[in-house]
């Protein structure tokens, strides 16, 4: 299967894909090139996503693909799909959960600018948590904060704590019990967003719900030479070898770059 994303973010993705299914092959593709997706305008998303996935349909010719980004799927999921010939499961703010466990009915959405701004949320809202307060809050810094953490580069508690006043200084924020995680980047930072928040919170993502979504498409399946282990950068960035401790223990062994 193909596991996409911008960035690293995909991997908090693919955690929770390897715990269902540990022997599926995986390719993941890291959209270097194209990163950061969170600060594109949705014009730029939609003439980029669709093309990339279907030159990398093309090459690896994957049984399914994941597309493990919010920014990518709340613009351009629908036109993905129309695009490619294999099943695509998509990432979406995980309101609905979240809205399932708020005992306070406020909730905080954490994701990238180009998502919380997204209409897709507005409908998760209406429809899923129509009776709670839901607050946004877009950063680009985070994604970054994730980015260096899985470089070995160093983050300070400073940068986590300001990421999360963005949220809890907005009018409601006290009753606020529980934050989702709408950027596949932001899972990977979790304890350290956890470590500077003044109370604790309930921390929501799609990570578990995606995982269960593939493992339940990839019933029966027969991974029939399907490449393993690797990652794929879309660009040859000299600072791609920061990252080879971070994609070796996801199991990505060989980086290639497309
Ligand atoms: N990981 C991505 C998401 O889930 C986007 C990060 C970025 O490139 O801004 O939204």
């Amino acid at each position: 299967m193909l596991v996409f994303d911008s960035g690293v973010g995909g991997l908090s993705v693919l955690a929770e894909i390897r715990r269902k299914l540990p022997d599926a092959p995986v390719v993941y593709c890291a959209d270097n090139g194209g990163f950061p997706y969170g600060t594109k305008t949705e014009a730029e998303l939609s003439a980029r996503v669709p093309a990339l996935l279907g030159r990398l349909v093309e090459r690896f010719d994957p049984e399914l693909v994941v597309i493990a980004c919010n920014t990518a799927c709340t613009i351009a999921l629908s036109q993905v799909r129309a695009v490619l010939n294999v099943p695509v499961v998509g990432t979406v703010p995980a309101v609905k959960p979240a809205a399932a466990i708020s005992k306070s009915r406020v909730i905080g959405v954490l994701g990238t600018n180009a998502t919380v701004r997204q209409a897709y949320v507005d409908n998760l809202v209406a429809e899923f948590a129509r009776d709670c307060l839901v607050l946004r809050h877009g950063s680009a810094e985070l994604v970054v904060l994730a980015e260096r953490k899985l470089r070995g580069q160093p983050t300070s508690p400073e940068e986590y704590r300001a990421v999360l006043d963005g949220l809890l200084s907005q009018p409601g924020a006290e009753r606020l019990d529980t934050i989702v995680l709408a950027c596949t980047h932001f899972p990977l930072v979790k304890d350290e967003l956890a470590a500077v928040a003044p109370r604790p919170f309930n921390w929501v993502d799609s990570g578990e719900g995606i995982a269960r979504r593939v493992a339940h498409l990839c019933e029966g399946v027969e991974w029939e030479g399907e490449p393993s282990g690797l990652a794929v950068f879309t660009r040859a960035d000299e600072d791609v070898h920061f990252l080879t401790s971070a994609l070796h223990s996801y199991g990505l062994d060989r980086v290639v770059t497309l």
